[in-house]
């Protein structure tokens, strides 16, 4: 090897500024022990329990034995883009237009392009904890600098108006917002949602609105920041097919936004992945243009599952946790077992819970917080019953 050779570096900053998502690194490890045989009680990943609906499936069957197989338009068939705007309108009031509506590879891909097209070295992008692990590193990624603004456990991690203006610089780009939110399963009232949009609008600083669990909010009242139509210049709504319809392998997501951004991210998308499989589209199109019955049965059993979370947690003393309004997590404050049991992280609590109760969670960490672990309850009543058992006998022994 020359000595030019030797000194060339392999990999670039921009991979190095980043890490593993962390829910898919658990994943893995709890993978290893499945394989070993061991009986997991796995609240890890974030993904329905239920099958992809069955005329959804039928849908992308009948669109291979059309020999629908072939190449599309980069942002995706004019009727899946049609369907997606459909579907926002009647559902949010909103009034966008196939043109601006790019279908991706899943809403993590949507959120990864806009990023892209968005922030540039040294932009700002106010992000409030706790927050979905990969917006920290799509940021980084694009060279971008997160703000993090802490939110109360105690005021159910709302945020509001005033936080977002205390954080607003000249640098400020972007914020990302996320309700109902992974990890706390919180909501932000309407009204707070709407003020910082306008906030936002006023200030020329773009939201982007990551929806991608507004249909398994609990509470009724289902909405979309995008509704406020007169702010449209600034909102980008990043959306997904994933957990609504139980379509986490099928990699659907798509964004909505002004025409330019949408345009640059379809421009990008045109060098990468190109279209989203044409199977996938037409899959899509059957999940958002017909009955929206089997999303209010998920919701429902995924109301009933929390309940039965929150119901064992209650039997375990010193564990508290906010009452998620929505998505399908619980994310528990561990704070009082903290310092037992040579345990004094929440990464160590998760790892010590999966190697010595078998119970897969997720730590607070990577999501912002340092005293909490995050469960997805989209799972069995059984696992749910068989984990709450675990946990209790795990944190009663610690000392
Ligand atoms: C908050 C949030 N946004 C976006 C996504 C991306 O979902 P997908 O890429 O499967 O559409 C996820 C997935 O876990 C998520 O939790």
């Amino acid at each position: 090897m020359s000595s030019a050779t030797a000194s060339r570096k392999v990999l670039t900053d921009r991979i190095n500024r980043i890490e593993v998502s962390a829910t898919m690194a658990i994943t893995a490890e709890a993978l290893k022990l499945k394989a070993q045989g061991i009986d997991l009680a796995d609240f890890g990943a974030g993904e329905p329990h239920f099958s992809t609906p069955q005329h959804i499936k039928d849908a992308a069957i009948e669109a291979i034995n059309s020999n629908f197989t072939r190449y599309t338009a980069v942002a995706g068939i004019p009727q899946v883009r049609q369907a997606i705007v459909d579907r926002h309108a009647s559902d949010f009031k909103t009034n966008y237009t196939p043109e601006e509506c790019v279908f991706s590879a899943g809403g993590k891909l949507a959120i990864f392009n806009a990023a892209e097209v968005l922030i540039d070295h040294g932009d700002e992008v106010i992000i409030p904890t706790p927050f979905w692990v990969s917006y920290k590193d799509i940021v980084e990624f694009v060279g971008g600098k997160c703000v993090f603004v802490e939110t109360s456990e105690a005021d159910n991690f709302r945020v509001t108006k005033e936080m977002i203006e205390a954080a607003i610089t000249p640098k400020t780009k972007a914020i990302i917002l996320n309700f109902p939110s992974n990890p706390s399963g919180a909501i932000l009232p309407k009204e707070d949602l709407f003020d910082i949009i306008r906030l936002c609008h006023e200030r020329g600083i773009y939201a982007l609105l990551d929806e991608c669990y507004v249909y398994l909010a609990f509470d009724g009242d289902i909405y979309s920041g995008a509704s406020l139509t007169e702010c449209k210049e600034h909102i980008i709504v990043l959306g997904s097919l994933s957990k609504t319809y139980a379509m986490t392998g099928w990699r659907a997501g798509f964004a909505l936004g002004p025409k330019q951004i949408i345009g640059a991210m379809s421009k990008l998308q045109s060098q990468s992945t190109s279209n989203t499989s044409s199977i996938v589209q037409r899959a899509s199109i059957a999940a958002l243009a017909s009955s929206q019955e089997c999303v209010a049965v998920m919701r429902e059993d995924y109301i009933k599952l929390r309940d039965r979370v929150l119901e064992g947690f209650k039997t375990i003393p010193g564990l508290t946790c906010t009452v998620p309004q929505g998505a399908f997590y619980v994310y528990p404050n561990i704070k009082n077992f903290l310092g037992k049991g040579g345990i004094n992280t929440a990464s160590e609590m998760a790892a010590k819970l999966l190697s010595e109760a078998h119970i897969v969670t997720v730590p607070g960490e990577p999501f912002g917080t340092k005293e909490h672990i995050r469960l997805s309850y989209a799972v069995s009543a059984d696992v749910i019953d068989k984990g709450i058992e675990r946990l209790r006998t795990f944190l009663g022994n610690l000392k």
